[in-house]
């Protein structure tokens, strides 16, 4: 996730473009940079860091042009440096683009061939060396026969160093926005970054190009046809817009899930089977180890004990997990034989750092699954597989944990075919179904309206707790440090079958118990430890599955996910946990995205 804006005016371009990208650094701040067409002539300035290090650049600068583009990055492909900063291209074509462009490295060779040189590692680069390639005059031609070549997801907006004053913009699976305003119009990834000047804006369809001028926006179809757009009218201030007009950013990132899960996944499936090869990782390299340890914080954490059932049980190898804290301080014993594993979002948690370090110093390979391109875990790690959420805003982890179980899934079906242990066509039809669940998540967020009925129970409440079996309690664990973390009520996951060891003696008249109940064989069991709390008196939330034989009058309140193989329900499961998490704190009237004493970033033990 990136953040781009472009300008065409009557005003300095720079002032608009470094405003506009004040707003979208919450898209990606790791590097910044803007284009302005100054008398015919591309001015590039880039910067690695903060928006502020772009700034204090541009002060030596004298920019007086009134078109221009702007990009704060995130970065995928390459570290967060000055050079692979957007933007791109050359001196004819340069271009912004946020998404990923997945055959960049077959266009790479083309370019090559052709005597293209790249200053920078990234796919973006390849893309505008070959819109430059496609460009002999007629831009419109030069992009639709980029567009033919090109494969991933993109929101692109394009200049041509002889059409001062136009830009250019197409996009597939990625925000882009066209904004009419007064005697100047804007191209950006969300309003935000176009509000100061107009409250006016439509969407660039896929298949679409637009073509922005200081007097007019024209958008074409595929065959040159003008489409009259409708546009809209927005009366969100800045803070609304950043959210897209969502109350948080918790309940945005819970409904961003569809979209990250399916551009986490189809960088890693190459003729329908897990590939990590873009990632560095040679074929086979899984299979090698004798065991796994997953070490991680929190969510991260958790997202590690539902990939450790996962892989244990397809691909039949020993996986432990452990707190990062924890194992740091153990002696743990581990050698080469072993693979390490590390989760973070923030790639900078003290505790999970610190595992890496001793990990790496007694001679174990490790892997990072990271979010944040460039930080300390990502570069410390031996290899790393790139999550690709977008910059998390909320302190609340949902769409990350979501990004970090679908890599574990394609991890654990490339471990399992490696070992012989399931058939290239049962690791097809497995990667199959993740491709769906994007789908999946998409139908369980309708489910809100339910969910917030039941929150409305709940917030009355101090007490919570979750129970679940397998890949359930696992989702128990997650389900209730979110409701915590968020609404202050305390909550404790208790394995079901545990419940009897101990726990049950907490359970009294009214007290909330939220069951999840989604592993067919398991059914049976959840449904008697469901019946023994009832039976003490408690208040059941059953999250169970479509066509699962539970009847109703088993629980007081019933959700209903989509009916998939056991193994894919984690996803779906995961989403209401999160929805029931975000609507009881919204009752109580808690602070969502900033939760009283907690930080995005644990930098300290
Ligand atoms: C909870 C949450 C935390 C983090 C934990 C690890 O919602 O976000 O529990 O998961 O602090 O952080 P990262 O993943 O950045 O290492």
């Amino acid at each position: 996730m990136c953040g781009i804006i472009g300008y065409s005016g009557h005003r300095r371009a720079c002032d608009v473009i470094i405003e506009g990208l004040s707003r979208l650094e919450y898209r990606g701040y790791d590097s910044a940079g803007i284009l302005v067409n100054e008398n015919g002539k591309f001015v590039t300035v880039k910067r690695e860091g903060r928006l502020d290090n772009l700034k204090k650049t541009l002060e030596n600068y004298s920019l007086n042009g009134t078109s221009g583009m702007g990009h704060t990055r995130w970065a995928t492909h390459g570290g967060p440096t000055d050079y692979n900063a957007h933007p791109h291209g050359t001196d004819r074509v340069m271009l912004i683009h946020n998404g990923i462009i997945e055959n960049y490295l077959e266009i790479k060779s083309l370019l090559v061939e052709k005597g293209y040189t790249f200053k920078s590692q990234t796919d973006t680069e390849i893309a505008a060396c070959y819109l430059d390639l496609c460009y002999k005059g007629d831009p419109i031609a030069a992009i639709r026969e980029m567009l033919v070549k090109i494969e991933g997801a993109y929101a692109l907006v394009m200049m041509f160093s002889d059409r001062p004053g136009e830009l250019y913009a197409v996009r597939k699976d990625g925000p882009l926005i066209a904004a009419p305003g007064e005697g100047e119009n804007f191209l950006v990834s969300d309003i935000t970054a176009s509000i100061a000047y107009t409250n006016k804006y439509f969407v660039v369809e896929e298949g679409e190009i637009a073509i922005v001028t200081s007097d007019a926006i024209k958008v074409i179809d595929h065959d040159g046809n003008t489409i009259e757009k409708t546009v809209s009218v927005v009366n969100w201030n800045t803070d609304q817009a950043q959210k897209e007009g969502y109350d948080h950013f918790m309940i945005k990132e819970i409904h961003e899930q569809p979209s990250v899960i399916r551009r986490t996944i189809s960088a890693r499936i190459k003729n329908g089977l897990p590939d990590f090869t873009s990632d560095g990782l040679p074929h086979g390299f899984f299979s090698k180890f004798k065991s796994i340890k997953i070490v991680a914080c929190g969510t991260a954490m958790h997202a590690g004990l539902i990939g450790k059932n996962l892989i244990e049980k397809l691909a039949r190898v020993p996986v432990t997990v452990d707190l990062a804290s924890e194992f740091r301080y153990n002696d743990p014993i581990m050698d080469e034989n072993d693979l390490m594993v590390v989760i973070s979002q923030s790639g900078e948690t003290a505790d999970t750092l610190a595992a890496l370090r001793l990990a790496k110093a007694r001679g174990v390979t490790t892997l990072a699954i990271v979010n944040v391109a460039g930080s300390s875990i990502a570069r410390e790690a031996d290899n790393v597989i790139y999550t690709y959420a977008g910059p998390e805003i909320s302190v609340a982890s949902t769409k990350a944990y979501s990004v970090q179980i679908s890599v574990l899934y394609l991890i654990a079906f490339s471990i399992a075919l490696d070992r012989g242990k399931i058939y290239e066509n049962k690791a097809k039809s497995f990667v199959e179904s993740l491709c769906s669940i994007p789908e999946m998540v998409e139908n369980t967020i309708k489910l809100m309206p339910a969910v917030e009925k039941i929150a409305e129970h709940l917030k009355d409440h101090e007490n919570v707790f979750y129970i679940g079996r397998g890949l359930d309690y696992a989702l128990s664990c997650e389900g209730s440090l979110k409701l915590k973390e968020i609404s202050y009520i305390h909550s404790e996951a208790c394995s079901a079958g545990e419940l009897k060891h101990g726990t049950i003696s907490l359970i009294v008249e009214g007290m909330p118990v939220i069951a999840l109940c989604t592993q067919n064989e398991l059914t049976a069991k959840m449904l008697s430890n469901i019946k023994e709390v009832k039976a003490r008196g408690a208040h059941v939330v059953l999250i169970a599955k479509h066509g699962e034989s539970v009847s109703e009058d088993v629980a007081d309140d019933l959700i209903i996910i989509d009916a998939v193989d056991d193994l894919f329900t984690p996803f779906a499961a995961t989403t209401v946990l999160q929805l029931i998490a975000y609507y009881t704190a919204k009752a109580r009237g808690c602070d969502i995205d900033k939760p009283r004493n907690l930080a995005k970033s644990v930098t300290v033990e």
